[in-house]
């Protein structure tokens, strides 16, 4: 292909998650924590919840075709098994507009929050939550099916049980390895499960679109810190080719294999319809003693790299020829790759337009040499809440001011349109 523009078709728009953006989450476990006054809580976020129709009236504007959002499962299950007919309405309404704007929906049934009664019972670490989170997903495709045709299960399952299971940064605080490679292995079956019954919904319910069901994986790209220490180098290697693929291959392969601690069998194999990918930063890995423990080495801060890229305030390495590195990485699996995220935090919008145009050089490059890239989600499309970061980290593609709601378009999210208009990077 020699062709220099995106292909036709091609799922152009941005990504939000419910948390982040709805407001008044008040039946989940982060907003629960937000109530102890340690993080900035999310209070009204950008009131999405009420303001939907004036939020995907920009995007249409803007030229988007597509847009992923969450459905808050607090709101949908506030107690085990009790659904709320009404939140099932209210986003049977967001979705609809959608359509009738000609914006394809991306419904993430899981962006970090749980609904308080789960995280009651020990959430992740509860082997209950398979069989709740699965009938969730089944109910999601009940109700929304009709609708939603791609649908994420998880997001960035690895990044949740690292942050908050063995980190200990956010909900349930938990500083243990052992309760991060469960909480692992249960996301993974969860969403194996999910998949199977999605699938099995969409089989017997009428009128249902057969869905696309995937996980948004976080990805990095890795360097050695030092390009000539072997050592750095097999630890670099290691992270981007199995460390990084665990999740997506135990979910293909049928076998869940986080080395070298676990090895189970799975219920079903190829549960995964598409990659999505959340691609932000590269990290450098050192490893100062190549003989012993854990052959994946470290991350340094990459605070002495020279080389190294801009940094944006959340101190994220913007560095765009890593997407091209992902997605060749991931391309190996030959399934659908969509960049469900992709963004940063600035408050310098000439600094955001560089970051757009810089990431889709890359990404159009490896589409040229035939990676199968579906579509690319810029995060976000709004300023959000930012999780423990709070509101000052400044991510949309469309300013917020939080006091008075009002939207403002910055002048990337116009350049951003131009790119989706023409199909061609200007
Ligand atoms: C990703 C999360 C998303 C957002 C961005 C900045 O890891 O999935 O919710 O916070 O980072």
């Amino acid at each position: 292909m020699t062709m220099n523009r995106f292909p036709d078709n091609f799922l152009w728009g941005a990504s939000t998650s419910s948390h982040q953006v709805e407001g008044d989450n008040l039946y989940n476990n982060w907003w629960e924590w937000e109530k102890s006054g340690q993080i900035e809580p999310s209070g009204k976020a950008c009131d999405h919840y009420h303001r939907f129709k004036e939020d995907f009236r920009i995007a249409k504007e803007l030229g988007h075709n597509t847009h992923r959002l969450g459905i808050e499962w607090s709101r949908l299950e506030k107690d085990e098994g009790v659904w709320d007919p009404k939140e099932w309405d209210h986003y049977k309404e967001v979705i609809d507009e959608l359509i009738r704007l000609k914006i394809e929906p991306i419904v993430t049934l899981n962006h970090f929050t749980l609904p308080l009664w789960l995280a009651g019972k020990g959430g992740w670490e509860n082997d209950d939550i398979i069989r709740s989170f699965s009938e969730f997903a089944k109910k999601a495709v009940q109700e929304l099916g009709s609708r939603v045709r791609y649908w994420i299960t998880i997001n960035e399952p690895l990044m949740l049980a690292f942050i908050a299971y063995f980190q200990g940064k956010w909900p349930p605080f938990k500083r243990d390895l052992d309760s991060m490679l469960y909480v692992t292995n249960n996301m993974l079956k969860a969403h194996v499960e999910a998949y199977q019954k999605m699938h099995e919904a969409s089989n017997t319910g009428s009128g249902i679109r057969a869905p696309e069901v995937g996980i948004a994986k976080a990805v990095a790209t890795f360097h050695p810190c030092s390009k000539y220490s072997i050592s750095d180098r097999i630890s670099a290697f290691l992270r981007a080719n199995f460390k990084d693929h665990s999740f997506i291959r135990s979910a293909l392969s049928g076998r869940s294999r986080f080395f070298p601690y676990i090895n189970e069998k799975l219920p079903f194999k190829r549960s995964l319809d598409f990659i999505g990918l959340n691609y932000y930063y590269r990290e450098f890995v050192h490893h100062k003693n190549p003989v012993l423990k854990n052959p994946f080495g470290w991350i340094c801060s990459g605070a002495h790299h020279r080389d190294a890229g801009k940094r944006t305030t959340v101190g994220w390495e913007i560095y765009p020829a890593g997407l091209y590195e992902v997605v060749r990485s991931f391309s190996r699996y030959r399934l659908p790759i969509i960049i469900t995220e992709n963004g940063l935090s600035t408050r310098d919008d000439t600094l955001r337009r560089e970051f757009i145009k810089e990431h889709l050089v890359y990404l159009l490059r490896a589409i040229k040499e035939g990676a199968p890239v579906r579509g690319y989600l810029h995060w976000s499309l709004l300023d959000n809440f930012e999780w423990s970061e709070g509101y000052d980290p400044r991510f949309g593609l469309v300013h917020v001011d939080y006091k008075s709601q009002k939207r403002t378009i910055r002048e990337s999210a116009r350049y951003y349109a131009s790119i989706i208009r023409s199909g061609q990077i200007q």
